[in-house]
């Protein structure tokens, strides 16, 4: 075990990029994997998630280069994976769903597996139509490991998705890319779509439609992806985590450089605006189809706000730095519909119940959510918290020891390699003391 302990203080500043966006370098790794020719990839975030994709794409017979900041992806086209026998995903659930939508296009059977948090994450939700596109899909009850045979030509099919979820909807569409017909995928809730957006600039035959409310994703199959040379915007996640901290400590500012502000990522900067959150998004163009800003944060009189489900489906990796900030805030705040938070890397509405509970913060459970009770005192904090295997739960508590009246430690710290390696070191540079 890893402990951390993260101490009270009074100021933060600094201007810092923030690591490449994690669902971007995912996508970017597999696109490029199954295109014609060489993708090169920039600002890729080296977590442990993307370091055991780029393990598994290799084992499949992808040839990938990194050379300082930039990794070189030598394409196979669509089917042209090579059989092996075992992938191991680690943590990732994204490079696990976005992968077995890959293998069911390879004519070959193998044995998927991750580690614990992983191995206890519902797979089912993929299973299901990865079955239907014509994938053999043996489960552990719907979980890991998996052993899932793929083949040459998936079936088209018409899938509603009830679930919010970019993996699922990313899942489809990489089987997708090897069916003669046409996919559609209707979404209901809008999700993250860097899929759709790396798809189209990789020349797949994909359009998007909006239908009464309603996302419709049409994908037709067969057509080769062509290389392309990505720039990843800095993560929208990562960027919540460490410029919330300003947004809680005294007399802070801290800048940071070109963020992804997708409008499928921005959700949790709206909601700070409505929490009277002082901060300045300042548009800075596109790369790679990606919108990007400079987001300043400063310290800020917050009040509360209630979050409904489509606001929590879109902020669903920043709903841990969400209940910590609103333990902050003035007035009592609450979300619901967040179901899927109970599918995270932890069921993270236990673990923000049971954290804040310690750092004395009155908090309620709602049926799929929490209400956060304000209180004139800033929390107290002063406990040691259960991160669950969570990098975000781990991060988010550790921001909430830098303005709490006592420290708050984190009984694991290993997780936050995941997505955010050098997270300590970077809020440290602004002046936190986290040891
Ligand atoms: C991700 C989608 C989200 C998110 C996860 C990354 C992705 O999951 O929580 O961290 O890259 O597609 P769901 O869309 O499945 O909820």
């Amino acid at each position: 075990m890893n402990k951390l302990s993260s101490n009270p203080i009074n100021s933060l500043k600094g201007i810092v990029n923030i690591p490449g966006d994690k669902s971007i370098s995912h996508r970017s790794l597999i696109l490029g994997a199954l295109s014609i020719g060489i993708t090169k990839i920039d600002g890729i975030a080296f977590s442990e998630d993307i370091l055991n994709l780029i393990k598994t794409l290799k084992a499949l017979g992808v040839k990938i280069i990194i050379k300082g900041k930039i990794i070189i992806v030598h394409g196979v086209g669509i089917g042209g994976l090579k059989k092996t026998k075992k992938l191991y995903m680690g943590n990732s659930g994204t490079a696990t769903r976005l992968m077995m939508g890959v293998l069911s296009n390879q004519e070959f059977k193998v044995n998927i597996s991750g580690d614990k948090s992983l191995s206890k994450r519902p797979m089912q939700r993929i299973i299901e139509p990865l079955t239907k596109m014509g994938a053999e899909i043996k489960s552990k009850n719907g979980k890991l490991p998996i052993i899932i045979k793929g083949v040459n030509e998936t079936l088209p099919i018409n899938y509603n998705l009830i679930i919010p979820s970019a993996q699922i909807k990313s899942s489809i569409l990489l089987a997708s890319l090897g069916t003669p017909g046409l996919t559609t995928i209707v979404e209901n809730i809008p999700t993250r779509d860097h899929t759709e957006i790396l798809l189209k600039l990789f020349g797949a035959k994909i359009q998007i439609k909006r239908k009464k409310n309603k996302n419709l994703i049409l994908l037709k199959g067969q057509k080769e992806l062509i290389a392309k040379n990505i720039t990843i915007s800095g993560d929208p996640s990562s960027a919540s985590i460490v410029g919330a901290a300003a947004l809680i400590t005294p007399n802070s500012e801290i800048k940071i450089k070109k963020v992804n502000i997708n409008k499928t990522r921005s959700t949790f900067f709206n909601v700070l605006k409505k929490m009277n959150a002082n901060i300045h998004i300042s548009k800075k163009g596109c790369v790679s189809n990606e919108e990007i800003a400079d987001i300043t944060f400063k310290s800020s009189q917050l009040k509360g706000v209630h979050l409904e489900k489509k606001t929590v489906s879109g902020m669903i990796d920043e709903i841990p730095i969400f209940s910590i900030i609103a333990a902050f805030a003035s007035s009592n705040s609450s979300f619901s519909g967040g179901e899927e938070l109970k599918y995270k890397e932890s069921n993270r509405i236990d673990s923000i119940y049971s954290g804040l509970l310690k750092c004395k913060v009155k908090v309620k459970k709602k049926l799929n959510g929490l209400s956060i009770i304000s209180n004139k005192n800033k929390p107290y904090g002063g406990s040691t918290i259960q991160t669950n295997f969570d990098h975000r739960i781990a991060m988010s508590f550790l921001i909430m020891g830098i303005a709490s009246v006592k420290k708050i430690k984190i009984n694991e710290s290993n997780c936050i390699k995941t997505s955010f390696p050098d997270f300590v070191n970077l809020i440290n540079n602004l002046g936190a003391k986290i040891s």
